[in-house]
């Protein structure tokens, strides 16, 4: 069963098949997928990481003591529905945001972050640093100033450079006195600077000062530490990346997604909960001869049963369908077929050419999805992956 699977899905994938993509090199070999359920499934696990854009899966956060930034699950919520399909593709410029905290946790206002889990390939678009402004306490109440200037240093070495300079200017701006809340500083040019060589990063550090430009004490005027307050105010990084990965949603892109995902579908760890109907529908319909036309029908792909669950923050699955059915001549609109699917499906019904087969069904639209998660060193992020699930099917 699942080498006639496999089979048929290679048999389509031929008519499409693109090249270059690194995790199709070796395309399956049918002997080896009759070795073994285990080798299959560890087999297309791996092969799924790749599609995810990772060689391993990240160490799983197994104590889930973390809580992952609110900033980062509402701009998840902002950008992808509760199944983790982009509500808005224009949304991010990139495809990639990544969270970082502090990890001097200092008593100053000096704060610094490791980014060594961000690829070298990856297209730095916008850093911010997010800062949570505490209340005033109640003795600058009777502060005669209104507003204070808040400005963000990168700190330089000074035996690198050529100048006599210890910090670059990189953010400032007017904050009202009374305000409390997240205040956001742009901070790009530094961390592209931290990525070119990480010896760089020496770190933040935030200078508060009066409209005159005297020093303000830092006592009354007052940002949330790592140290000494609640995980949720923490100093925090946020970098907007793109790892050039997004790939257009294109009819060729379809199968190899097709692919990993008919293995999905006929191994132990997908979750046919609503495809199981569906299933025993086609079942019913082969006996008796009768090939379901090309449609799309469930694909459950449940995070916790690959076991990722532990890594995944968002969403637990998604449903990424699949194409199934026949695509014989005269194929109406419904079908949506291309003109070269139409003229395939005369060749072969007039059986003018041996060995032509009626066309594919397949996916003919695409859509991407997110996913929120842990990193090797438990930072947050948020990507999206293209097409990822069918959006509709065609005979092609
Ligand atoms: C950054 O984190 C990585 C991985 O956790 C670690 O190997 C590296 O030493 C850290 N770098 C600094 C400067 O702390
Ligand atoms: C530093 O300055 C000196 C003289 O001003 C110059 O000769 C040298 O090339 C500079 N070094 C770098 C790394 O810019």
């Amino acid at each position: 069963m699942l080498t006639l699977v496999l089979l048929v899905a290679s048999a389509c994938t031929v008519v499409l098949a693109r090249p270059s993509l690194n995790y199709l090199e070796e395309p399956y070999a049918t002997e080896s997928t009759q070795a073994g359920s285990e080798e299959v499934r560890s087999a297309a696990i791996k092969r799924l990481l790749a599609v995810f854009g990772m060689d391993d899966p990240p160490a799983a956060v197994t104590h889930r003591r973390k809580q992952p930034p609110q900033y980062m699950l509402d701009l998840y919520n902002t950008v992808a529905d509760v199944d983790g399909v982009t509500k808005d593709p224009y949304l991010l410029e990139g495809n990639t945001v990544r969270s970082f905290f502090d990890k001097l946790r200092s008593e100053q206002v000096e704060f610094r972050f490791n980014l060594s889990t961000v690829a070298r390939t990856e297209k730095i678009l916008t850093a911010e640093l997010h800062l949570f402004k505490l209340r005033p306490q109640a003795t600058l109440m009777f502060n005669r100033h209104h507003f204070y200037q808040v400005s963000v240093y990168q700190l330089l070495d000074t035996t690198k450079t050529n100048t006599t300079q210890m910090r670059k200017l990189l953010s400032s701006r007017l904050i009202p006195v009374h305000s409390n809340g997240w205040e956001v500083f742009t901070i790009t040019q530094a961390v592209r600077s931290w990525m070119v060589d990480e010896g760089n990063n020496l770190g933040l550090h935030v200078v508060v000062q009066t409209l005159g430009g005297s020093h303000m004490d830092l006592k009354l005027i007052r940002f949330a530490s790592g140290r000494n307050h609640h995980q949720s105010k923490q100093p925090m990084l946020v970098l907007f990346t793109d790892d050039g990965q997004r790939r257009s949603t294109t009819l060729e892109s379809a199968d190899p997604d097709t692919q990993v995902t008919a293995i999905l579908a006929q191994s132990p760890m997908a979750a046919p909960t609503s495809s199981r109907s569906a299933r025993s529908l086609d079942h019913l319909a082969e006996e008796e001869g009768v090939s379901m036309p090309c449609r799309r029908l469930p694909l459950y792909v449940d995070f916790d049963e690959i076991g990722w669950s532990g890594w995944i923050v968002s969403p637990r699955g998604y449903n990424a369908y699949h194409c199934k059915g026949s695509c014989p001549f005269p194929l109406g609109q419904n079908m949506r077929p291309t003109n070269h699917a139409t003229v395939q499906s005369i060749i072969n019904a007039l059986k003018l050419i041996k060995s032509i087969e009626t066309p594919c069904c397949v996916p003919d639209k695409l859509f991407s999805i997110n996913l929120l998660y842990f990193d090797d060193d438990e930072n947050v992020v948020l990507k999206q992956y293209n097409d990822m699930v069918a959006g509709s099917c065609g005979c092609h």
